[in-house]
C-alpha cells in the first residue's frame, strides 16, 4: 500500500530525493528544498501516506493515522520528539497513484534505533536516558505513544535522540485515551493484547508505553527479549503464561545489575503493578543506571557520543531498589553488568547535551519533592 514517489518529483518547495525507509504505512524520502522559503530548512525528511487508491475503508484508517501525528506534531513541541515544519497534499491527479497522499515535511534523522540495533548491542548509553526524556515529555503533554519501537526511535546527526511516528499516539482525557487495534505485538503490554475494542478504540493509558520502554531497554542492552518466543505466535503466548503467572520473566543475563529492576518494573504484568512508575521517576532511575553503564571499546558508537575519560565527579548513589509492589523479577538478581573496570565512562557530547540537562532537572525536582514528603 505504500507509494512509490520517483526522484527529482516536486511537491510544496520540496524536491524528493532517495527513500529513505519504508514503513508499516508510510514511505519516508529525503527532501531538498528547491523553491525560496527560507523559513523552511534546506533539507528534510518527507513523510508520504498514501489515500489515491485506497478502498474507502483503507481511506478512514488511514486518514485517522494521518490526522493523530499531524495533530500532536503540531501541538506537542519537545526537545526530543521529531520536529514536523509543515504538512503538504499532494494535488496532481496525472498521478493518480500519489494524488491525494498526505506529506509531513520532518526534520530529518540519520537513521533509526532498528538499524542500529541490527548491527550491534548494547546501544551506546545516554541513548536509553534519552528516549526516557522523550517519553516524559510526551506524557507530560498529555499524550500516550502507543508504538513505542526501535523502528519509531530516530537518532540525529548530533546523537541525539527523537521520537517519532504518532500515528497510533491517543491524547488521554483523564487517565486513558483510544488507539485503533493496530499496535507492535511484542511491545504492547498484556493487558492490551486480548482487550475488547470500545466503539472509539482501545482503551489506552500511559502504563502502555512504560511496558514498550521496558521490552526496547532489555532488547537495547541485551539484543534478546524477555518474553521470547520462535514465532509471533509463540512469543504471545509467552506473554500471556507470564501475564496470569505461569511462566516468569526472563531477564537476560547479560542484563547489567542496574537495570534489572528498572526493566522488571517496567514489564510488570498488569497496568496496576505499573502504575507504581511514570515516565518521570522512570528517568531518575534510568540516567543513573545509563551514568554507571560502561561499553566495551569496539561498541557501536553514535555520532555526537564521545568516550572520554571518566571525570573526577564523586562516584553515584547506589542503585535504586525497584519501587513499587514489585513485578516478577524485581528482586533484582545478580546480572553480569557490562564491562565495568574499564576505566572509561561515555559522556554525551555537547550536541546531545538539551537532554542532559532536562534529565538534570528531572533528577532535582524529584529530589526536591521527596525532600519535601
Ligand atoms: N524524520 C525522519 N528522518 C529520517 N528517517 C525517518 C524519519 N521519519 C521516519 N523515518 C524512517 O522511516 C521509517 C518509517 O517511518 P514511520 O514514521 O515509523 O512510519 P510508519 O507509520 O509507516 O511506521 C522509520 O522507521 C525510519 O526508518
Ligand atoms: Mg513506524
Amino acid at each position: 500500500m505504500t507509494l512509490c514517489v520517483p526522484t527529482g518529483y516536486r511537491v510544496g518547495a520540496w524536491e524528493v530525493g532517495p527513500r529513505i525507509a519504508t514503513g508499516a504505512f508510510a514511505g519516508v524520502y529525503a527532501g531538498r528544498r528547491v523553491a525560496h522559503a527560507p523559513w523552511l530548512p534546506a533539507s528534510a525528511a518527507l513523510k508520504f501516506v498514501p489515500t489515491g487508491t485506497s478502498t474507502p475503508r483503507q481511506l478512514r484508517h488511514l486518514r485517522e493515522l494521518v490526522e493523530r501525528e499531524v495533530q500532536v506534531l503540531s501541538r506537542v513541541r519537545r526537545p526530543r520528539l521529531i520536529r514536523m515544519y509543515e504538512t503538504l497534499t499532494v494535488d496532481d491527479p496525472s498521478s493518480p497513484e500519489l494524488d491525494g497522499a498526505t506529506v509531513l515535511v520532518l526534520e530529518r534523522a540519520e537513521r533509526s534505533l532498528d538499524v542500529l540495533l541490527r548491527r550491534a548491542h548494547p546501544a551506546p548509553p545516554a541513548l536509553l536516558t534519552q528516549i526516557c526524556e522523550g517519553l516524559a515529555q510526551l506524557h507530560q503533554a498529555g499524550w500516550v505513544h502507543a508504538d513505542l519501537k526501535p523502528g519509531n526511535v530516530l537518532l540525529m546527526a548530533d546523537g541525539s535522540v527523537r521520537l517519532a511516528d504518532f500515528n497510533l499516539t491517543a491524547e488521554l482525557d483523564g487517565t486513558h485515551g483510544y488507539v485503533p487495534a493496530f499496535r507492535t505485538a511484542r511491545f504492547t503490554p498484556p493487558e492490551l493484547l486480548w482487550a475488547e475494542a470500545t466503539p472509539r478504540g482501545h482503551r489506552i493509558r500511559s502504563t502502555a508505553d512504560i511496558w514498550a520502554f521496558g521490552m526496547l531497554a532489555h532488547l537495547c542492552l541485551t539484543g534478546t527479549t524477555p518474553l521470547p518466543g520462535a514465532t509471533p505466535s509463540d512469543a504471545l503466548e509467552a506473554a500471556a503464561r507470564y501475564a496470569r503467572g505461569d511462566a516468569p520473566l526472563r531477564l537476560s543475563p547479560e542484563l547489567p545489575a542496574a537495570w534489572r529492576g528498572i526493566v522488571a518494573d517496567c514489564l510488570a504484568p498488569s497496568h496496576e503493578l505499573r502504575t507504581a512508575h511514570d515516565a518521570e521517576s522512570l528517568l531518575l532511575r534510568v540516567a543513573r543506571a545509563e551514568s554507571r553503564r560502561r561499553v566495551p571499546r569496539d561498541a557501536p558508537r553514535l555520532p555526537g557520543v564521545s568516550r572520554e575519560p571518566r571525570d573526577a565527579r564523586p562516584a553515584p548513589p547506589p542503585p535504586v531498589r525497584p519501587g513499587g509492589p514489585g513485578g516478577p523479577g524485581a528482586s533484582g538478581a545478580a546480572g553480569t553488568g557490562s564491562g565495568s573496570g574499564s576505566g572509561l565512562g561515555w559522556r554525551v557530547a555537547a550536541s546531545a547535551a538539551a537532554g542532559s540537562a532536562l534529565a538534570a532537572a528531572l533528577l532535582a525536582a524529584v529530589r526536591r519533592r521527596r525532600r519535601m514528603r
